[in-house]
């Protein structure tokens, strides 16, 4: 397929790191390298951080998301946030199924499901985070684990999610300087892709982005963003560092 039919998305996770005065400086520098960017761009960050990158990165080609979100619309959830008050907070992203949410938080696909639906319902636009463990791909069990975790958010308990981008990131991968070599990275993605296809059609499986997370760097983004279903980067370490992530965004640029 033609690769320039979908808009590379590049995002910012940031996790829980950094501080207001912090957050304030990255927006400085994005703002001072970020140009017209090659694809479309996302950034992340906890909570009490939103109110700051809303407003730093106010008038620029940049959507804030949230990294997490209760499934249900208000109520008694201590500690949660609803997607209807991130909505209010400035972000039209949200993260969902995130595999560090997965672990330390339990939750399981059918959360992760109702999680991208609630999203929706306040019109955020989720990204739902798919990907093994290092011990599921030594099982061989790579393609199970991506079947499973996509059947239960393009499964139809909920009716079918209008809008949603996807992130393959390898757990095995992530903060680990091991990134997925293009050809490892290209092989789960094909296979996501191919699962889109059957469940929502051709047309509708070549307009999701997939986009690879797990060790992204300005220098393995180029040879990464060329393979032909990888559309764009989920970045964490590297996107704490304004530099580094504009260079991850502009080596988006190759592709379109
Ligand atoms: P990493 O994290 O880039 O630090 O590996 C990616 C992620 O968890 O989204």
């Amino acid at each position: 397929m033609n690769p320039s039919m979908r808009r590379p998305l590049v995002a910012a996770n940031w996790k829980m790191h950094l501080v207001r005065a912090e957050a304030r400086t990255f927006c400085r520098t994005l703002v001072g390298e970020l140009g017209a960017p090659p694809a479309e761009v996302v950034v992340f960050p906890s909570f009490p951080l939103i109110d700051s990158v809303v407003d730093g990165l106010a008038g620029m080609p940049v959507a804030v998301g949230g990294q997490d979100l209760h499934p249900r619309a208000s109520g008694a959830h201590t500690g949660d946030v609803s997607a209807q008050q991130l909505a209010d907070a400035g972000c039209t992203w949200v993260l969902c199924g995130h595999s560090e949410r997965r672990a330390d938080h339990a939750e399981d696909d059918a959360l992760v499901a109702a999680k991208a639906h609630a999203a929706r319902a306040a019109d955020l636009v989720p990204l739902i985070c798919v990907g093994e463990t290092g011990e599921q791909r030594k099982a061989g069990k790579t393609f199970a684990v991506l079947e499973r975790q996509l059947a239960a958010v393009l499964g139809s308990e909920h009716g079918e999610l209008d809008r949603f981008d996807l992130a393959y990131e390898p757990v095995w991968a992530i903060g680990t300087g091991e990134t997925a070599t293009p050809e490892i990275a290209q092989e789960a993605h094909a296979f996501i892709r191919s699962e889109l296809a059957r469940r929502l059609g051709d047309e509708r499986g070549e307009s999701i982005r997939i986009a690879y997370g797990g060790s992204v760097k300005p220098a393995n983004a180029a040879s990464l963003g060329a393979a032909p279903d990888i559309d764009g980067f989920l970045v964490g370490g590297a996107s704490l560092d304004a530099e580094s992530f504009s260079g991850i965004i502009a080596a988006c640029g190759a592709r379109t």
